[in-house]
């Protein structure tokens, strides 16, 4: 099992949801966190939370989408900790929408978030993370398993994100590093008024299931527990990694299944 007091992680998206849990569990095991998102003062709170407790940690304002933010967290995190041990490339944004009704703007733009905002992320990262023999982690979903109706931007980023991780997995084993992709299922978040919001449709209309949702701290604590024994892939729950991969057994099932679904949820 590693030791993680005293390995600095860095975190974007964490000013709310998945990578403010996430700081918070990595701060309570004993590691320095930099913490980056747009929104300054939710940073500026979390940080407190986190140096009340004794541990250690700074905010960046960050855009992943420049790649000049992420070079600029980085940065900071080596020079305020003295290394990086670990990078969490989780900022995210949903988009619901049929794929024809989707701008070409929406549709890059969720691309340039989810997609491009993790590699500008990693990159700056990577040389830090190969000096500590590090851990990279990628917030994907349980979505880059499956395709979602209405949700196929969104699930074609996260399936971009997964390949990403796989890849990098075995690329970068001979050089010690670990690289773990995170597969939330539906999580209690602002994820869901966020993409409510940017895409005019209703909470309700386009949430999980009550019983289905579980706490960020849940995913958070899973990641944890990925840091100190590495694992390719973070699931909090056996049966979700079960189901959302065996739909990828049978198309023709899975079509069936998703009609059902689709067809009690009306859309434009
Ligand atoms: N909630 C779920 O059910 C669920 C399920 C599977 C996967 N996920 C994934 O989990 C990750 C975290 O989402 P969440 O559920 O925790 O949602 P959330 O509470 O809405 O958090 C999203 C975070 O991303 C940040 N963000 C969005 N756009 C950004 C940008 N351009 N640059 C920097 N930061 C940006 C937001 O901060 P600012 O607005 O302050 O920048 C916020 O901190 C996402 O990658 C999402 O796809 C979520």
């Amino acid at each position: 099992m590693i030791d993680l007091s005293g390995k600095p992680i860095a975190i974007t998206g964490a000013s709310s949801g998945i990578g403010r849990a996430t700081a918070l569990a990595c701060a309570k095991a004993g590691m320095p966190v930099a913490v980056a998102a747009r929104r300054e003062d939710r940073l500026a709170d979390l940080v407190k939370q986190i140096r009340d407790a004794g541990g250690r940690a700074i905010a960046v304002k960050a855009d992943v989408v420049h790649q000049a933010d992420c070079d600029l967290l980085v940065e900071r995190a080596v020079a305020e900790f003295g290394s990086l041990y670990s990078i969490f490339a989780n900022a995210g944004i949903g988009h619901e929408a049929r794929i024809e009704k989707m701008s070409d703007a929406d549709m890059r733009g969720i691309f340039e978030v989810n997609y491009f905002g993790t590699l500008n992320t990693l990159r700056p990262a990577l040389p830090h993370v190969l000096a500590s023999r590090g851990h990279i982690l990628i917030c994907s979903s349980c979505l880059s398993k499956l395709a979602m109706p209405y949700h196929g931007a969104y699930s074609a980023t996260k399936a971009a994100q997964e390949h990403v991780a796989r890849a990098m997995r075995i690329e970068m084993r001979s050089r010690g590093v670990k690289v773990s992709s995170v597969h939330p299922v539906g999580t209690a978040t602002e994820f869901f008024e966020s993409k409510a919001a940017r895409t005019g449709t209703s909470v309700e209309q386009n949430s999980p299931p009550r019983w289905a949702v579980q706490p960020p701290e849940r995913v958070a604590d899973a990641i944890v527990r990925c840091l100190r024994r590495p694992r390719p892939e973070v699931w909090t729950t056996w049966v979700g990694k079960t189901v959302f991969s065996v739909t990828n057994l049978s198309a023709r099932f899975t079509d069936f299944c998703l009609n059902r679904y689709a067809h009690r949820k009306p859309r434009d």
